[in-house]
């Protein structure tokens, strides 16, 4: 079993946990997922260990509870037994935006954060934070740095992508992935995949747009601090085309309570074809975002866990191009499923 630890009980780490067990007590389901096995791991070898947070209605709770509590809407499609891993209060820092909402928090430090790695023998560490928390994201990669535990930053915050924090990695013989889990069939992975086509057609891109709405926490909390999901949702795309200089807008744009765990993205693309004449592409996605990350964060702690029992540290390349926004090398969906492929068979270190 590969041991795992959450930062961040919110919709992101219920969709992990719910699907995890579901898929765990219900063998004769079949998870869609891109590798159903990596190594000789399946989605069903995950087991949770520790949990991290700070809004006191969380705190305390057995994660099978927590990941109910309000202010989590993701879908229900699954209700765990108890796992016997009570959520622990972590440092709060940056964590919580004015305007949040989280209104009690629950604090501790980064080194009862490492003890607890520690005592729990978690292997594997999700960070789920909220965008904007980047102090509160760099305590927590700390935390698994000195605990030696594998670190994956589902959020915007540069750790995977920082030298500084590649090089404390790789000194320490840790797995780094990230930055800012690309979803399963995202708004982003779309968008890419859009743009790389026309490129590789030879059409110019001109302009494009990509809008996105939803009812989410995580669409609370972007209203305040959208900058860093800005960025790294626009240098995925715009790296599709490179040589090609065009217009992007890509941001989150209203939180829409009524949507709750759905997230609409609206993608206009504007380009030239032979002979200066104009095209214009536009597509509608409308998703369960938590449920859309669950699959990816499944593929990232099953690949890390490989690294870690290959003893390879440090940002593992094809893992963090394949699952997330802002790797450290952006690929195209296809150059980077080829690459995990390779890893996963022993034909690259990383
Ligand atoms: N499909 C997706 O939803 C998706 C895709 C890619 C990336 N992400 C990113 O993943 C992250 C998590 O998304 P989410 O929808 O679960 O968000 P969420 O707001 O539902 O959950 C975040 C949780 O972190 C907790 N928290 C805040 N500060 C903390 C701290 N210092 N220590 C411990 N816990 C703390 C909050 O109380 C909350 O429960 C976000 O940054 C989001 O942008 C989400």
């Amino acid at each position: 079993m590969i041991r795992v630890g959450v930062v961040g009980v919110g919709n992101c780490a219920s969709a992990l946990v719910q699907g995890v067990e579901m898929y765990k007590a219900n063998p004769e389901l079949d998870p869609p997922v891109a590798f159903p096995t990596v190594g000789r791991y399946t989605p069903r070898d995950i087991t949770f260990t520790s949990a991290f947070e700070i809004d006191a209605r969380k705190v305390g709770l057995d994660l099978s509870e927590a990941i109910f509590q309000t202010p989590n809407n993701a879908t229900v499609v699954y209700k765990p037994k108890p796992l016997g891993v009570t959520v622990r209060a972590g440092p709060a820092l940056d964590g919580v935006p004015e305007g949040g909402l989280v209104s009690k928090i629950v604090e501790s430090t980064t080194e009862e954060v490492v003890r607890e790695l520690n005592s729990t023998n978690t292997e594997v560490l999700v960070n789920y934070l909220p965008t904007g928390a980047v102090k509160a994201a760099e305590a927590y990669a700390e935390a698994a740095l000195r605990a030696g535990v594998a670190f994956v930053n589902a959020m915007p915050a540069p750790i995977a992508t920082s030298a500084l924090w590649q090089r404390k990695f790789s000194e320490s013989g840790v797995p780094l992935l990230g930055d800012d889990t690309q979803n399963q069939i995202g708004a982003t992975v779309l968008h890419k995949t859009l743009v790389r086509l026309l490129a590789l057609r030879g059409v110019r891109v001109r302009h494009t747009y990509q809008i996105n709405v939803g009812g989410t926490p995580d669409f609370v909390n972007l209203m305040h601090r959208r900058g860093d999901k800005e960025k790294t949702k626009t240098a995925a795309v715009k790296m599709m085309a490179a040589g090609q200089e065009f217009d992007a807008y890509i941001s989150p744009v209203a939180y829409i309570n009524f949507l709750g765990d759905r997230k609409i993205a609206h993608t206009l693309i504007e380009a030239e074809i032979f002979g200066g004449l104009p095209i214009r592409l536009e597509v509608t996605l409308d998703v369960h975002d938590a449920w859309n990350s669950a699959a990816v964060v499944m593929d990232s702690v099953r690949l890390a866990k490989l690294a870690i029992d290959r003893g390879v540290g440090g940002p593992l390349i094809s893992a963090s191009a394949w699952g997330f926004k802002n790797p450290p090398l952006h690929m195209s969906p296809e150059e980077a499923y080829r690459a995990v492929l390779e890893f996963v068979e022993g034909k690259r270190d990383k």
